[in-house]
């Protein structure tokens, strides 16, 4: 049998990263993570995280994307990189130019993930500060195509243990509400929510498959297609609770995006496209440039929005 690729992720110790590196080792690739040094020596948690990835056979690599001579050198020992750097900063997303032209220095590698990982920034408006923050996602995409490198772009949607889920679609408050919910518009609009750790399989398991070279990777479980009305249906089904639905006006949505600190303000812009223009939901795939997820890799038993559900309540 063919050797699994080789895969190096870069932010494994990220929210997101965190799952591509454990789903690499589970399905049996040898994997790499590069760390900063730093990161090691200051964040007592993140340190226990780097311990566990050494403990489960992953290979640490001291570096960083402003560190090009190491940059390469971990790109040389692998056939895959992963990026998931964090949207916090678009500068570093950005500067994922330092990790395509180590790529194209080391001459190797089969497939780029860049950091991407949400909704797909290529063709939605976004309203800001996500409009600045994403938009370097779709800039980075087209650096790729022009370098020539082999890529996936993983369209993953909103991610399950996101807050959009845990708070029944809220931004505000950090736990689920207890008698009053916020509806941005009718609440109508289909959203796609998927579990960080499927994301992570998924993007795993694109890494060898010839069907997914050049190509966007839509992740949309069709049992995690759901309202904003219908989550809050299936959550009073289940918690024995009912809610009083506040629908929030679209002029009202623009107030508090620009009135809120970030990262509300973020939220809010994202919450806009999927929950009030239907962003995750309103077009369909088109077979040159993408692929569906859950078609390609049928064996991947994800988690549902009703099994996120009961572990919420
Ligand atoms: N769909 C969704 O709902 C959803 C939710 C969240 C994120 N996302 C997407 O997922 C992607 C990853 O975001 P995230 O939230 O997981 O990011 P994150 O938690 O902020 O993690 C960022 C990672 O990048 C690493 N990093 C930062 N600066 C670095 C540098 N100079 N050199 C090397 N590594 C560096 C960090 O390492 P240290 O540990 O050393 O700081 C960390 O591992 C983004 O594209 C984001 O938009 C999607």
């Amino acid at each position: 049998m063919a050797e699994e690729s080789k895969i190096l992720i870069i932010g494994g110790t990220g929210y997101m990263g965190k799952h591509l590196v454990e789903a690499s080792v589970r399905l049996g690739h040898p994997t790499f993570a590069l760390v900063r040094e730093r990161t090691l020596a200051s964040d007592p948690e993140k340190a226990k995280l780097i311990e566990a990835f050494r403990n489960s056979g992953v290979v640490l690599l001291y570096g960083d994307l402003y560190d090009q001579e190491r940059l390469v050198e971990a790109i040389k020992k692998v056939d895959v990189v992963i990026s998931a750097l964090g949207h916090e900063s678009p500068k570093k997303l950005a500067d994922q130019v330092n990790i395509i032209s180590a790529i194209k220095q080391a001459g190797t590698i089969k497939r780029f993930f860049p950091s991407e990982f949400g909704l797909d920034v290529g063709r939605i408006e976004l309203m800001e500060p996500a409009k600045t923050q994403l938009g370097v996602k779709a800039q980075i995409r087209e650096a790729i195509k022009e370098a020539g490198i082999p890529y996936t772009i993983v369209s993953s949607n909103l991610g399950g243990a996101y807050y959009f889920l845990r708070r029944i679609g809220q931004i505000e408050p950090m736990e689920p509400p207890t008698d009053k919910i916020l509806v941005l518009g009718d609440g109508n609009s289909k959203v796609i929510f998927v579990g960080e750790e499927d994301v992570a399989t998924y993007t795993i398991k694109a890494a060898d498959d010839p069907r997914t070279l050049n190509k966007i990777l839509y992740i949309r479980p069709p049992a995690n297609i759901y309202s904003h009305n219908q989550l809050i249906s299936l959550w009073e089904r289940k918690s024995g609770k009912t809610f009083e639905r506040i629908h929030v006006s679209e002029e009202e949505i623009f107030r508090k995006i620009q009135e809120s600190p970030p990262p509300l303000n973020f939220g809010y812009a994202i919450a806009h496209a999927a929950f009030v223009k239907g962003e995750t939901t309103n077009f369909e795939i088109d077979p040159l440039i993408g692929v569906e997820a859950s078609e390609l890799c049928p064996d991947v038993k994800y988690t549902t929005v009703d099994e996120f559900v009961d572990r919420y309540i």
